[in-house]
């Protein structure tokens, strides 16, 4: 099983890494994706992927990056990429959460990290808040270019399968556990397998029976568990699938 999203480099694992490292191993999570999302954070992922082999980096600016130095933090990061083995882009994206004042750093900081995985071909990790149809009248001008993961994808099942059109899995985190998450639960369900990620976004977003404490990789399995009893298949099976597709769209064999 594969934990396509978490942030195990965060402070918040400083204190129990092996430990978390173990219960990995407990329940057959044989890669973990560890994401970046500042030029920090990227270093930080890359270091701890160096010293353990169960992980894999990648580097990328989060919107909450964006800022009028987006031309230099897209050269620092190209810097980065061509100095470092990394297995995807981002997570990079739109956020309007906390307001559209920067809309326009966020979507140049967005495109210029478009182009650097199209340049560097490489998967892109779709960070999207609040602000669906932007990031799919952004990545739609790519069209056939790109490919990569809509990560812990929180919209409906109809622009899911616009950005399946895309080229895009749908990753699926803790919501899809959470009792009210009714449309997360209808995209587990009916989307195709074949296009089904399941990730952690670790130390954020707990699954059941976890909600509320910190989140670690190894609570993929409750993702796993939950997709699994919608779909009346075995964990098992979910495990292998989306492992399966994570193999493919990161060409995680490659590490050396
Ligand atoms: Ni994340």
């Amino acid at each position: 099983m594969i934990d396509t999203h978490s942030h195990l480099f965060d402070e918040a694992f400083q204190l129990d890494i092996k430990d978390c490292i173990e219960r990995c191993r407990e329940v057959n999570i044989n890669k973990v994706i560890l994401v970046g999302f500042s030029h920090q954070t990227n270093q930080q992922a890359f270091e701890l992927a160096q010293e353990y082999p169960l992980f894999y980096p990648t580097a990328g600016l989060h919107p909450s990056e964006a800022s009028k130095n987006y031309k230099e933090d897209l050269l620092y990061l190209e810097e980065f990429i061509k100095k470092h083995k990394i297995y995807a882009i981002g997570e990079c994206g739109l956020d309007y959460h906390y307001g559209k004042d920067n809309i326009h750093e966020q979507k140049k900081l967005f495109q210029g990290q478009i182009e650097l995985a199209i340049q560097y071909q490489l998967p892109l990790i779709i960070h999207m808040r609040e602000a669906t149809q932007d990031t799919f009248d952004i990545l739609k001008e790519y069209k056939g270019k790109i490919r990569g993961v809509m990560h812990c994808y929180s919209g409906s099942k109809e622009m899911a399968e616009e950005f399946i059109k895309l080229g895009f899995y749908i990753s699926l985190g803790g919501p899809v556990t959470f009792k009210n998450a009714k449309e997360a639960k209808r995209i587990a369900e009916e989307i195709d397998l074949k296009s089904l990620l399941i990730e952690t976004d670790c130390p954020y977003l707990a699954p059941v029976p976890y909600r509320g404490n910190r989140n670690e990789s190894s609570y993929v399995l409750e993702v796993a568990k939950q997709i699994a009893t919608l779909r009346g298949m075995s964990v098992q099976q979910i495990e292998e699938i989306t492992e399966q597709n994570a193999i493919k769209l990161f060409s995680l064999e490659e590490k050396i």
